[in-house]
C-alpha cells in the first residue's frame, strides 16, 4: 500500500468522514451575515475552534479542510493543525483560489490557482496539511455544462492533483455539478457522468495515482427548482450507478459534498448509499453546510455557550458517522 493510500484510509477509517470548514472569508462572511454575527477574524476562529474541539470529532471526523486563514491561526498558543491532530483528525487545506468566469462561455466557471501552486503546497505541508481540496463547479442549464467547461476544469483538477501528490499530500478531487435549476435527475446523471469521465481521463493522462486520491462528487439529484421529489433510495441507486460507471476501481474513497441539501436529507441519502453500496468504494461525507448549519444557528444566539454549540455539532457528526456505515435511522434524529 502506498503512503498516500494509507493516508486516505486513515482519513476515511470506519465511521469517519471529512468536515469541510474551508469557506473562504467571503463565503464565511455570507454565512455569518445570515445569522447576524459580525464576520471578524476572531469570530470566525471562535466558531471553528468550538467545532474542532467537540468530542465527536474523535470518532466521526478523520479530516478537516481548512481555509488559508485558519491553518495559520492559533488558539491559546496552540496551532489549529495541532489541535486537529489532538482530536484525531488529519489537517487539510483548500488550495484553489476560486471559480472565475470562463472566457468563451457566458455563464460558466473555471477554477483558478495553478500558478505558484507547487511553492504554496510546500508551505501548507510545513504548516501541517496532509491533504488538499480543489473544487471545479459546473451548472446545468441550456447547453451547460459545455464541453469547454468540462474539459477546462478537468484539466485544471488533474494538474492540481498531480502537483499535490508530488508534494506528498492526498488531493481531494471535487467536480461539483450544482443542484440549482429545474432539471431532472436524469439530466443530473448525464451531466455528472460526462464530468466524471473527463476528470478521470485527465487524471490518468497526468499520471495521478488513483489509489491516492479522494473523489468528492455531488449526489445525483433533481434540480432544486424542479418540484421532482425522489426518495433516498432512488437517489442512492442513481448515485451508485453513476459512480460505478465512471469511477475507476482503484479509487479508494468517495466523500460527498452536501451542496445545499438539508442536514437530515444529506444524512438520509448517504445512509441509503451505504446500505445499497455494491462497490468497493468507501462512501462517506465531506460536508460543509450539512454539518455546520444547526450548530451555527445555535452559536449565533449563544456565542459564549461552547458546550451547547458542541452538543448540536456532536449530534450532527454522530448522525453522519452512522450514515457512513449505513446504520443511521430517522428515529435517532433530535427534533
Ligand atoms: P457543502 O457540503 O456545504 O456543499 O460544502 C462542501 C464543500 O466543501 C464545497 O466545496
Amino acid at each position: 500500500m502506498s503512503e498516500l493510500n494509507s493516508l486516505v484510509m486513515k482519513i476515511l477509517s470506519p465511521g469517519k468522514g471529512i468536515l469541510a470548514a474551508d469557506e473562504s472569508t467571503g463565503t464565511m462572511t455570507k454565512r455569518l451575515d445570515d445569522v447576524n454575527v459580525k464576520s471578524s477574524q476572531e469570530n470566525r476562529l471562535k466558531f471553528r475552534h468550538t467545532l474542532f474541539t467537540s468530542e465527536k470529532m474523535r470518532t466521526g471526523i478523520g479530516g478537516v479542510i481548512l481555509y488559508e486563514e485558519t491553518i495559520k491561526q492559533e488558539f491559546n498558543g496552540q496551532s489549529i493543525p495541532d489541535i486537529l491532530k489532538e482530536f484525531g483528525s488529519v489537517p487539510g487545506i483548500k488550495v484553489d483560489t476560486g471559480a472565475k468566469n470562463l472566457a468563451g462561455s457566458k455563464n460558466e466557471k473555471i477554477t483558478e490557482g495553478l500558478d505558484g501552486l507547487r511553492e504554496r503546497l510546500k508551505d501548507y505541508y510545513k504548516l501541517g496539511a496532509r491533504f488538499t481540496k480543489w473544487r471545479g463547479v459546473y451548472n446545468i442549464s441550456e447547453g451547460c455544462p459545455s464541453n469547454l467547461a468540462i474539459k477546462s476544469n478537468a484539466h485544471a483538477l488533474a494538474r492540481y492533483a498531480s502537483l499535490v501528490q508530488e508534494s506528498g499530500m492526498v488531493p481531494i478531487v471535487e467536480p461539483e455539478v450544482l443542484m440549482e435549476g429545474n432539471h431532472s435527475e436524469k439530466t443530473c446523471f448525464e451531466s455528472t457522468s460526462k464530468v466524471l469521465d473527463e476528470c478521470f481521463r485527465e487524471l490518468i493522462l497526468n499520471k495521478v495515482d488513483l489509489s491516492g486520491i479522494i473523489l468528492k462528487p455531488n449526489m445525483i439529484l433533481p434540480g432544486n427548482m424542479s418540484k421532482i421529489e425522489l426518495t433516498s433510495e432512488e437517489i442512492a441507486k442513481l448515485t451508485i450507478k453513476c459512480l460505478k460507471n465512471s469511477v475507476p476501481e482503484q479509487v479508494p474513497g468517495i466523500t460527498f459534498l452536501s451542496g445545499g441539501q438539508t442536514e437530515k436529507g444529506a444524512t438520509a441519502n448517504l445512509n441509503l448509499i451505504n446500505k445499497l453500496n455494491s462497490t468497493n468504494f468507501i462512501m462517506s461525507f465531506s460536508y460543509g453546510r450539512a454539518l455546520q448549519q444547526n450548530a451555527l444557528k445555535y452559536w449565533s444566539n449563544n456565542i459564549e455557550d461552547v458546550q451547547g454549540t458542541q452538543k448540536v455539532f456532536n449530534h450532527r457528526v454522530e448522525m453522519c458517522s452512522l450514515a457512513s456505515t449505513g446504520n443511521w435511522d430517522m428515529s435517532l434524529e433530535q427534533n
